[in-house]
């Protein structure tokens, strides 16, 4: 079993941390499938291939998705600076620099955010 996500010695890290350290390395994995995917595709000539490596593409776009939300949901600081700089139109780098100023704002000076908030139950 791999315990390569590990920077300090497992025993002495609580559960929470080692699963927020095995989720990072899941997002890590996911984004490395899906750089790997691309280059494969940009250079298959077989259509077929082409349209299964793309399949599998998307998939890793919603594991990825999926790891970051996990990730953000725990760490705070990190969802303001994504709700900062993901989808955005404009200047990346802008966006961040603005991101970093808000994530060092105490909490309480934050304004409340709907997206924040916790999921309400699904209708039937
Ligand atoms: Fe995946």
């Amino acid at each position: 079993m791999g315990t390569e996500q590990y920077h300090e010695p497992p025993g002495e890290l609580s559960q929470e941390i080692r699963t927020f350290a095995r989720m990072a390395a899941s997002l890590q994995e996911e984004a490395e499938a899906i750089g790997w995917y691309e280059q494969r595709m940009s250079l298959e000539r077989d259509a077929q291939a082409k349209a299964i490596m793309e399949d599998a593409q998307e998939e890793e776009f919603k594991h990825f998705a999926m790891a970051l939300e996990f990730l953000s949901r725990r760490k705070p600081k990190w969802r303001v600076v994504l709700k900062d700089v993901l989808f955005k139109a404009g200047d990346i780098v802008e966006h961040g620099e603005e991101a970093e100023e808000e994530e060092k704002k105490p909490p309480t000076r934050r304004p409340p955010s709907r997206s924040s908030a916790p999921p309400r139950s699904r209708p039937r």
